[in-house]
C-alpha cells in the first residue's frame, strides 16, 4: 500500500536589494508577516544572491527593490537578467504568484512598472496590489508589508493563489 505522504511546506521567497536599509527593512517585515503562516516556509535572499533555482522552487515570490534613477535596481534587474532566458516558459514559473515593493525618494512608479512589465514577460501572476514606501520607513509602511507577507503566504498555502 502506498504511504501517506505529509503535505509539503509552501515556500514564500522574498528578494529584495538595498544599500541604504529602507528596503531591507520592508523585506524583513514581508518575511516576518510569510512565516506567520503555519506550514509556509520563508527564504529571505539579496536579489544578487538569488538564482534560478530559487525561483523554480518558491511557491510564491515577492520582489523589493529601491527606486534608482527611475528604475529598479541594477541588483533586481541582474536577477532578471540571469535568470529570464532560462525560465521564460517553464511550467513551474507559468502563472506563479508574485507582488512587489518599493522604497523610492518619490512615487517609485518607475521602479515598479518596469518590475511588473518584466514579470508580464515570466508569466508571473500578480495577486496583490504593490506597497510603495515614499521617503522614510514608517511603521504604518511596515506594517502594509507584514500584511502583503501573510496575504501572500495565506493564499499560497490554502491553494488560492
Ligand atoms: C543612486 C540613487 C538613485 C536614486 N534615484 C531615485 C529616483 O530616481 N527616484 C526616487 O524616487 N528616489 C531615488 N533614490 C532614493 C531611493 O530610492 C531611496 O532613498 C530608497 O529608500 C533607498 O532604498 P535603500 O535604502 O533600500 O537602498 C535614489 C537613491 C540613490 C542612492
Amino acid at each position: 500500500m502506498e504511504e501517506k505522504k505529509g503535505k509539503q511546506p509552501v515556500t514564500i521567497l522574498v528578494v529584495y536589494h538595498s544599500q541604504s536599509g529602507n528596503t531591507r527593512r520592508m523585506a524583513e517585515a514581508v518575511a516576518r508577516g510569510a512565516s506567520e503562516i503555519e506550514g509556509v516556509h520563508v527564504v529571505l535572499k539579496k536579489a544578487f544572491e538569488t538564482t534560478e533555482k530559487d525561483l523554480l522552487s518558491c511557491n510564491g515570490l515577492i520582489i523589493g527593490s529601491p527606486e534608482y534613477f527611475g528604475y529598479m535596481a541594477g541588483a533586481v534587474k541582474d536577477l532578471f537578467d540571469r535568470t529570464y532566458e532560462k525560465l521564460r516558459g517553464h511550467k513551474r514559473i507559468f502563472r506563479k504568484p508574485y507582488c512587489v515593493f518599493i522604497s523610492a525618494g518619490n512615487d517609485g512608479q518607475g521602479a515598479l512598472n518596469h518590475i511588473e512589465r518584466i514579470c508580464v514577460g515570466y508569466q508571473f501572476r500578480k495577486v496583490q496590489p504593490p506597497v510603495v514606501a515614499r521617503g522614510e520607513i514608517s511603521e504604518e509602511i511596515l506594517r502594509r508589508c507584514e500584511e502583503l507577507g501573510k496575504t501572500l503566504a495565506a493564499g499560497c498555502e490554502a491553494g488560492i493563489f
